[in-house]
């Protein structure tokens, strides 16, 4: 009986505060359980959960171990790490085996110091880190390739390593491995050659078994493999697998397949069984060795490509005898889905556009010579035939079919959505209609072009990583989907067509375009390096990038005279009003040795950051010199000339009242509120009215319907981003599916939901809250999926006033503005209790550090948790 009181002893002095949680959201290298790494030291983070507000980590422990239940860190236990770091903590414990897998999990001390359950595992698998690791051959011949071998025991670990160039898909006994399609992604051969990873072990068995390869030109205009499968079975036996010329090789049923010009299959030369054991490969030959591409092989570390939705047509009609058009209802990238039953030697053609003319026919001017046409000749065995292409993609919403046998229906078809596969982590939307309605052809357009590198466009004879294109739309995909790994990729991408001399190339990889790039266009490389720190706090990309990105500078000062860049091939692109090239270059070279200097400063390169911020200045100087006209104009006085001149404080301060003046009073008066910008206008047009604590007029740019607008795309049935501000049909440049014009996305996050990230700790480690109250808007609300975890803000006007929520990750701060209106008596309430009446801060809710007041705000610090904020006033 005596124990009873030791219990209730226990229960009452137990703590009562809140327990931190066991963390979620564990990414190595930025990716949830990649299958294939090659870096000596990643990267993890880890996202922190406590009930309790203004929570931060004081301490850390990572185990690493071989063992999935990681009980021990054998491979690493970091032991407890007094600290904050929560993301990029770099693995230290022996060095990572090639082709091993590891298992990872960490736990955390809060502030009380409380120690938090450990998180549940993660993983991530190496690659194979040496060329000798790879014992075969690069192999090809023909398109589709196979081997048989034996398994004397039941596999226990089977990791299978693969490039195809350009594109593969791997079977292995009848099915296919993984769901990525048109991998691996593109980069400069020459350089560099992106493989993946497989864990196959649940598709071998004991005795005979069979791989496949179907390979695609892709973007390597030649097919050629290279295939490594590490078997490890009962008993601790060992078998590799790997190409070489005792693989055999056949021309398959695909005839013929092109990015550009769509794919032929003929199903009549299937030779069923082909990837699997047993088959009696008659009439095959000995696949040829090829020569491997000089680049380095390199683990592909971010999302592949794969059909990530289906897609039902709205409707099929009939023109003329014989042509039926689908209507996809939805400009998007990717390919069909047919389902047919004929004759043998039957051959059904899908046409692929976007736009149809007013009888119904599919217009397919605007592609140029992208024949976007695919061919299936059916097998006609009776059966239903269910096909898609494999290595081609298409940007459409319109599909023609002819010589289908019969009438089809509209179940004949299925849009298949094809991207790389970075997912949606954000969200924005707003009261006003029109907003949410660009939001979504904004989406649409990143999706359609996020395809292993950022295209300009998905339709048309280019789809290139135009850089222009590329930096324009980067931030809104950073708000909206989980895609730092694909831009770090993309960087790696531009250092690898570097040269010597620093320049850097208008397209990556280099195809379109000139060498060296027109700097508006080669300041991708800066500026998305930037962006990575920026939203994700990235630093060694910083140290990745610095030499390339200060090369890069000084390729600049070497084409400049006086501090003028005056080349320049596009300028501000696709304008209504045509702004100098050379004022254009000038703003980027500006920019580029600004952040090389701001770089070189946060790497602690003391020297390189004076003399880079000494080169800013000079530029400066000549810039105004040069542009600045006496009456407070620049250059020709467009839109963008003035926006360019204001955007990094360029101009003289004392002459940026008159700047402002005149660029507002060109938008509202000489334009009737319309931009008269291209693309790069578009952009830094929208964040300097902002910052100028004019959104009410970018918001009335924003939700414009008459051209040229973004609303004006929407009045005419755009459902993806515009090449052009007109709506145009006709046989030149005017795709209809261009991502450039989207940077408008990042600003609804930052200037109407109002977060915006701080320079100075970036990775949301410090946000500003800033609900944009403009005009009509009567509500908005914008979150994103950080790296440190969930950021959101969600306001709506009230009766009499305003309400706010907000939430801030474990180890953030924030700074919350709410407007005074022209109230004089103000209270605040957070989540019912009082923090602010009248004039004073009335501490007590929780998490909320501080409050004080400007003439037209008041501000409180809060640190880490959700918030729920409520204004009213007389
Ligand atoms: C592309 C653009 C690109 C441009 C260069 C075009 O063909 O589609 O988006 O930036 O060329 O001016």
């Amino acid at each position: 009986m005596s124990w009873k009181p030791a219990i209730l002893l226990l229960t009452l002095t137990a703590p009562i505060w809140a327990q931190p949680g066991a963390p979620t959201g564990l990414r190595t290298e930025y990716l949830v359980n990649p299958e294939v790494v090659d870096v000596a030291r990643p990267r993890f983070s880890w996202v922190l959960e406590h009930p309790e507000r203004g929570q931060r980590q004081t301490a850390w422990q990572v185990l690493v171990s071989t063992s999935p239940a990681v009980n021990v860190g054998e491979v690493w236990d970091s032991g407890r790490v007094e600290g904050a770091q929560s993301t990029h903590v770099a693995y230290g414990g022996k060095p990572l085996e090639s082709g091993q897998t590891y298992y990872w999990k960490v736990r955390w001390w809060d502030s009380r110091g409380t120690a938090s359950p450990y998180s549940a595992p993660a993983r991530f698998s190496m690659g194979l880190l040496s060329p000798s690791d790879w014992k075969g051959k690069w192999i090809g011949g023909a398109n589709q390739l196979r081997k048989e071998f034996t398994l004397p025991a039941p596999a226990v670990r089977a990791r299978v390593f693969v490039s195809g160039l350009g594109y593969y898909e791997l079977r292995i006994n009848g099915k296919k491995v993984g769901d990525h399609v048109l991998d691996p992604g593109w980069t400069t051969y020459e350089k560099r050659v992106l493989y993946t990873a497989y864990d196959v072990t649940g598709m071998l068995r004991q005795g005979a078994n069979a791989v496949g390869l179907i390979l695609g030109q892709g973007w390597y205009g030649a097919r050629a493999a290279l295939l490594q499968l590490n078997i490890e079975m009962d008993g601790g036996k060992r078998l590799e697998v790997f190409t070489d010329a005792s693989w055999k090789a056949r021309q398959g049923p695909i005839l013929a397949d092109s990015i550009y010009d769509g794919e032929t299959y003929d199903a009549r030369q299937e030779t069923p069984g082909w990837d699997r054991p047993g088959f009696v490969d008659v009439g095959w030959q000995a696949a040829t060795v090829m020569d491997s591409p000089k680049g380095v092989l390199s683990a592909q570390m971010m999302p592949p490509i794969r059909v990530t939705d289906t897609i039902v047509p709205l409707k099929v009609t009939n023109p003329r005898p014989g042509v039926y058009v689908f209507d996809m209802g939805q400009n998007f990238s990717g390919w069909c889905r047919l389902r047919v039953r004929g004759p043998r030697g039957a051959v059904v053609r899908l046409r692929h556009a976007e736009l149809i003319y007013d009888d119904g026919m599919l217009n397919v001017e605007n592609l140029r010579t992208a024949r976007a046409t695919d061919t299936y000749i059916l097998r006609g065995d009776g059966n239903e035939e269910v096909w898609e292409p494999r290595f081609t993609y298409h940007g459409f919403r319109y599909v023609e079919l002819t010589g289908f046998p019969g009438t089809p229906r509209l179940d004949t078809l299925r849009g298949r959505v094809v991207h790389s596969d970075v997912k949606p982590h954000g969200g924005f939307a707003a009261s006003k209609p029109i907003l949410n309605q660009i939001q979504r052809i904004i989406l649409w357009g990143i999706r359609s072009n996020l395809h292993s590198v950022p295209t300009d466009c998905n339709q048309r004879n280019e789809r290139m990583g135009w850089m222009a294109d590329a930096h324009l739309y980067t931030e809104p995909t950073l708000w909206n989907y989980d895609s730092a790994a694909f831009y770090a990729n993309f960087l790696r991408n531009i250092r690898d067509i570097q040269g010597p001399d620093g320049s850097v190339t208008d397209t990556v990889p280099h195809k379109y375009g000139r060498r060296p790039a027109d700097p508006a266009w080669g300041a991708a490389y800066p500026l998305i390096t930037w962006y990575l720190y920026l939203y994700h706090g990235d630093r060694r990309i910083l140290e990745e990038h610095f030499e390339g990105i200060k090369a890069w500078t000084d390729f600049q000062r070497s084409q400049a005279s006086d501090g003028i860049l005056s080349y320049s091939y596009y300028g501000d692109w696709v304008p209504i009003e045509r702004t100098p090239g050379e004022l254009v270059s000038t703003f980027y070279y500006y920019y580029s040795a600004h952040l090389t200097s701001r770089i070189a400063e946060l790497l602690g390169r003391k020297s390189e950051a004076e003399s880079y911020s000494k080169l800013a200045q000079q530029i400066r100087e000549a810039f105004n010199k040069k542009f600045l006209n006496p009456d407070g104009t620049y250059a020709n006085g467009t839109q963008t000339a003035q926006t360019l001149a204001l955007y990094l404080d360029l101009a003289p301060k004392e002459r940026r009242g008159a700047v402002s003046s005149r660029l507002r009073d060109d938008i509202v008066y000489g334009k009737n509120t319309h931009l008269t910008t291209g693309i790069i206008g578009a952009k830094y047009i929208m964040e300097l009215l902002t910052r100028q604590g004019q959104t009410h007029l970018a918001y009335d740019l924003a939700t414009q319907t008459t051209y040229p607008s973004w609303g004006y795309m929407i009045e005419n049935g755009a459902t993806t981003l515009w090449e052009l501000w007109q709506n145009k049909t006709g046989p030149a440049m005017n795709s209809h599916n261009h991502p450039m014009f989207g940077s408008v996305g990042a600003w609804f996050y930052r200037a109407l939901a109002g977060i915006d990230p701080d320079p100075e700790r970036p990775g949301f480690e410090r946000i500003r809250i800033v609900p944009g109250m403009v005009r009509d808007l009567q509500w908005a609300s914008g979150e994103t999926e950080t790296l440190r975890g969930q950021v959101l803000s969600r306001w709506s006007r009230t009766a009499d006033g305003l309400r706010l929520e907000a939430a801030i990750p474990v180890g953030s701060t924030a700074e919350v503005h709410l407007p005074k209106f022209n109230w004089q008596q103000i209270e605040v309430s957070e989540s019912g209790r009082m923090v602010w009446k009248g004039d004073q801060f009335v501490p007590g809710g929780p998490g909320i550090t501080a409050a004080s007041q400007t003439r037209d705000e008041i501000i409180f610090q809060v640190g880490s948790g959700r918030y729920s904020f409520e204004l009213t006033g007389r």
